[in-house]
């Protein structure tokens, strides 16, 4: 018999995002027991968690050391464990088991490290190294870039001009992002869309490995932005932001052979549709731009700016 599964503190607080994140949280003491039973696994270790998925240590009945990985219902995830089957391990975490429907995962068990802790530089040696291993042609089950991407240009043409970005900028990122959806260069290649330091741990097979992959038909270009705004304190800290970007930036694109003007201009993009979320976020929950998100913006725009002169 399994015990209860106890969902932790901080994964139970995101049931304020939403009623589908509150209906789900509700549900999934009950799904994991499940999820458990049925797998005939047995919990070996306290519940993880990331923004939007419970991750249980766990072991197979062959004593195999394994996690349990459910995630909120999304259309981000819905196609995470495809990729993980195409990758087959081959530098990313090996898929064992998968349930869709109730976007369940049985994932071999890595190590608590990632690349946190490595000096930043280095970090962004790894991750271009893992790029050429992930970025293979495309399932054809994928959604593809350029439909989001056709989306959320057009949502940022229509931002307010009260928006606390530079109006140059947003007419970039709108100019950018039409270019890019009428590019067929922008879809064909599996990508991850959120390789950053946490996405990637430390394995027994092989020194670091991918998780967490929110796969579309892509653009390998598309990929570095998440490099640059994580660990954002340390760039501040080091009193030169453009420098700390622009090194961080010139080492992935370097180490991974991409082209840099491509990828600038996809970070350029990524950067304004991340201030535009802010701003949606804020406009949905019918309020000003708290400080965060003000803080937020501010960080978006000046890594927009950092990558280019
Ligand atoms: N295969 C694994 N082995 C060990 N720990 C894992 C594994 N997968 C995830 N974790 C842990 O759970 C956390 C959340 O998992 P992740 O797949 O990144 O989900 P999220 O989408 O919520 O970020 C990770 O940051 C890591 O600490
Ligand atoms: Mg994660």
């Amino acid at each position: 018999m399994t015990a209860a599964v106890e969902v932790p503190e901080g994964l139970r607080e995101q049931a304020e995002l939403g009623p589908n994140w509150a209906a789900w949280l509700e549900r999934l003491p009950a799904l994991t027991t499940d999820l458990l039973a049925d797998w005939q696994l047995s919990v070996d270790g306290e519940p993880m968690h990331g923004f939007c998925a419970l991750v249980i240590p766990v072991r197979t009945p062959a004593g195999r050391a394994c996690v349990l990985k459910v995630h909120l219902p999304d259309e981000e995830s819905e196609h995470e464990h495809l990729a993980l089957q195409r990758w087959h391990g081959n530098g990313t975490v090996q898929l064992l088991r998968a349930d869709p429907h109730r976007f369940a995962m049985l994932l071999e068990r890595l190590h608590e490290d990632d690349l946190e802790d490595l000096w930043d530089v280095e970090a962004c040696e790894i991750v271009a190294g893992l790029y050429s291993r992930i970025h293979v042609p495309a399932l054809p089950q994928l959604r593809t870039l350029t439909s989001y991407v056709d989306r959320w240009t057009t949502a940022l043409a229509g931002l307010p001009r009260s928006a606390p970005v530079p109006r140059r900028l947003v007419e970039q990122a709108v100019s950018l992002g039409r270019d890019f959806v009428a590019d067929p260069a922008s879809v064909g290649t599996m990508i991850h869309t959120d390789l950053h330091y946490e996405n990637v741990l430390a394995g027994d097979r092989e020194p670091w490995l991918v998780i967490d992959p929110k796969p579309v038909s892509g653009d390998p270009h598309y990929e570095p932005a998440p490099m640059l705004w994580n660990r954002w304190d340390e760039i501040v800290d080091s009193g030169n932001v453009r420098e700390g970007v622009r090194r961080r930036f010139h080492t992935l694109i370097d180490a991974a052979g991409l082209d840099e003007d491509r990828a600038r201009d996809w970070v350029v993009v990524r950067m304004v549709h991340n201030a535009l979320w802010a701003v949606e976020d804020a406009e949905r929950a019918g309020r000003g731009l708290d400080a965060d998100e003000r803080d937020w913006i501010t960080q978006c725009i000046a890594v927009a700016k950092a990558v280019q002169d």
